[in-house]
């Protein structure tokens, strides 16, 4: 069985849209479908004809391409059972725990409400890949529209299961302003630090942050380190839950400028 390649390539003002092309079977899925002509013009780059599209969820720069591409290309497209109603051209719905395969590569989906009440994440067990659109994001995590912080945080924590080789892609370039927040909950992570430094150089030469891996994800975003000791001294909430953590650093990212 062939690696998996992918193609990352911005969309929109600060979307990445997400070819996933498989050799073996000649079968291409953009990840969900933001913007028609950047996401054509990648695949006309690679020589790849774009069979499915695999949503995340109904917001309009997740979705706004479906019925263009799927005009074009009559490719299939995949998304959560919960926004069914609200993903145009929708052929067929998953939920959490459903496993199909990609060609010959499986896939497991992963219900994760939060940043949506039905948004999913497509993984890629054998080929540690994640596809995490705004749920989980470098040094971030979605804001929450529609579920309550607790789902969110029980939402990541499904996540989390997945090794630290997992390469995790995301649905925008936040991480900047994520690494610059983090550091301000976790101030004397050495590791946040060194990797604040590298993503200001990244940023400053024009170059993307993504994929990042889940590895470095449990050892410096502050969302997935509710339980960290320091970071709860640094708040002041030692004897909180970690949905109260949670929820809490949740709160001040929406109001970090
Ligand atoms: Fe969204």
């Amino acid at each position: 069985m062939k690696t998996l390649a992918i193609d990352v390539f911005p969309c929109r003002s600060d979307n990445f849209g997400v070819l996933l092309h498989d050799p073996d079977s000649g079968l291409t899925a953009s990840i969900d479908a933001p913007e028609e002509a950047p996401i054509v013009a990648a695949a006309e780059a690679r020589g790849w004809t774009i069979t499915h599209i695999f949503t995340t969820h109904h917001h309009t720069d997740h979705v706004d391409a479906n019925l263009a591409l799927k005009e074009r290309y009559g490719c299939e497209i995949i998304g959560p059972v919960n926004e069914a109603v609200a993903i145009p051209g929708l052929d067929r719905t998953v939920a959490d725990g459903d496993e199909f395969l990609f060609g010959e590569h499986p896939v497991r989906v992963y219900e994760t409400p939060g940043h949506t009440a039905g948004h999913v994440c497509y993984s890629f067990p054998e080929d540690k890949l994640l596809f995490a659109a705004d749920t989980l994001f470098a040094l971030g995590c979605g804001r929450l529209f529609e579920r309550p912080a607790a789902d969110m945080w029980h939402s990541l924590q499904k996540l989390c299961v997945l090794p630290d080789e997992t390469a995790i892609y995301f649905g925008h370039e936040y991480t900047l302003s994520n690494a610059r927040f983090a550091i301000t909950i976790d101030p004397d992570n050495e590791v946040l630090q060194r990797r604040l430094r590298q993503i200001e150089e990244l940023r400053a030469e024009g170059k993307f942050t993504i994929p990042t891996m889940m590895g470095l994800e449990k050892e410096t975003n502050p969302f997935l380190r509710v339980a960290d000791p320091a970071i709860r001294r640094n708040l002041l909430m030692e004897g909180a839950s970690n949905e109260e953590v949670f929820a809490e650093i949740r709160k001040r990212k929406d109001n970090f400028k």
